[in-house]
């Protein structure tokens, strides 16, 4: 078992991250009882410690409902701010006097990760690495081989085993409930596999835009910023084989067999869109050919899974906010019953509510009462926030994870640098992106990638 970290140093603490999720996780730590060590930020501000204790208030406020006021003030006492650029050695030093007794600090870059090796340098150089651990965010690269550029410079200062890459979608209970819902039950994973599914989708549809991240979007766009890593990991979790043990490299040994056994994405398998008035966002590119909806076939040449497609898209200004898989099971060897108005009945769907609204819908077939075998589509369906109550927030989970270094939820190296050897010719290929009506479900060519197929649009709230 390892240690738990006996402080915690939040490097880019006065930055966008850090006010919107950070800060509002470890406060719901706190509250849970699970933070009662110093935590440090560091960052380029004009803040003093008071300053940034304000400047954390009003985050938690902002973020969080029912704050509890003395654990506020409990949560605010344990914060202090270096304020000091990275690229001065004296920093570090404060730094290294600030953690004096601390024995094993996990070190968090809500940072840029083009600043990611001044830091990195700079903590090996005054040892603050040692027994230490490092969480960094995404975006981890812009393709493969800044991926692996990056990976090196983690490498430098830190192992494998005490690197934490965030994927907040490893976070997501829902997620992880795939495991449980796949190797808990035995009624499933018989099915699992080409002799009896036929495709599997997974949509992640955002019913908002880029609100304030321009910026960011425009140099990024959704295969880059949800696509190669939460989109992946999702798919790695539906795909992969029972893992053979419960510790973390069993579980991301059997993820990365999947992701490594994908085919790199053929672009002619890949339709961008760019939703209408993208162009005129702030800090947006004029001209502008990011794309804000991608949709991919993915290949995954398994023994499990070699010709079943899987089916991927992401998109912003969606008619709704949504994250669901939907596996399509094949139709029954022989048709026993028909009827005028239902001659092919609907295929069986499991459909996985995978974000708000959690749950499993199955569409299966029922006789139409009546005095003709008539088949009709009805739902089994279970709704997780009625039969298993409240979930926690993702960062909460991983920020605690981190602390006590278990890296089950958290992407490794390999897993990361395959997920964009599977991206990166369709990144590098120079294809159309297509105009899309904000609200609308993408653009028409995107029925291009699923073929015979259909896209099964999410069912969203209201069940
Ligand atoms: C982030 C992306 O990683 O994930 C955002 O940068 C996206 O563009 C967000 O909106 C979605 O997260 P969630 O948890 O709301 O599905």
């Amino acid at each position: 078992q390892a240690q738990r970290s006996d402080a915690l140093v939040l490097f880019g603490a006065t930055g966008d991250l850090a006010r919107r999720k950070l800060l509002p996780a470890l406060y719901g730590l706190s509250r849970d009882g699970r933070l009662d060590i110093p935590v440090i930020g560091v960052a380029l501000a004009d803040f003093d410690d008071d300053g940034f204790r304000e400047h954390a208030r009003d985050a938690v406020t902002d973020a969080v409902d029912d704050v509890d006021k003395d654990v506020l003030d409990r949560f605010v006492a344990s914060l202090s701010l270096i304020a000091g650029d990275y690229e001065n050695p004296g920093t570090f030093e404060r730094l290294a006097n600030r953690l004096t007794g601390a024995r094993s600090p996990v070190h968090y870059l809500a940072i840029p990760p083009s600043l990611f090796g001044t830091v990195v340098h700079s903590l090996a150089s005054t040892g603050l690495n040692r027994d230490a651990r490092v969480v960094v965010e995404k975006p981890f690269g812009h393709d493969l081989a800044s991926a692996r550029e990056l990976n090196q410079t983690l490498h430098e200062a830190f192992d494998e085993s005490s690197i934490l890459r965030i994927d907040h979608y490893l976070g997501k209970e829902t997620i992880e409930n795939l495991l449980v819902f796949r190797f808990g039950n035995t009624f499933l994973e018989p099915l699992w596999n080409s002799h009896h599914v036929a495709s599997v989708q997974l949509t992640m549809a955002e019913s908002f835009g880029i609100d304030d991240r321009g910026a960011f979007y425009d140099s990024v766009g959704a295969i880059r910023d949800v696509v190669q890593n939460h989109l992946l990991q999702a798919v790695a979790m539906l795909a992969m084989e029972p893992p053979s043990g419960d510790s973390a490299d069993d579980l991301r040994d059997e993820k990365v067999k999947v992701v490594r056994a994908m085919h790199p994405v053929d672009p002619e398998q890949l339709v961008r869109g760019q939703f209408i008035g993208y162009k005129d966002e702030p800090e947006v590119a004029e001209g502008s050919t990011t794309e804000t909806y991608a949709a991919l076939r993915l290949d995954i040449d398994s023994w499990r899974w070699s010709g079943v497609p899987f089916y991927v898209r992401a998109g912003k200004h969606l008619p709704m906010t949504a994250l669901e898989a939907v596996v399509e099971l094949k139709p029954p060897p022989r048709m026993l019953f028909g009827g005028a108005d239902c001659r092919i009945p609907r295929p069986n769907l499991i459909r996985l509510r995978l974000g708000d609204h959690a749950g499993v819908t199955m569409t299966v077939q029922a006789k139409q009462p009546g005095k003709q075998i008539v088949t009709r589509p009805v739902d089994l369906a279970v709704d997780f926030d009625e039969a298993l109550g409240p979930r926690q927030d993702a960062y909460t989970r991983l920020l605690d994870d981190a602390m006590d270094g278990d890296a089950r939820r958290f992407a490794r190296e390999d897993t990361v640098e395959h997920a964009w050897r599977v991206v990166d010719p369709a990144l590098k290929a120079d294809t159309p992106v297509f105009p899309y009506l904000p609200g609308s479900w993408g653009p028409a060519a995107a029925d291009r990638v699923v073929g015979d197929d259909q896209w099964h649009d999410p069912e969203g709230p209201g069940r």
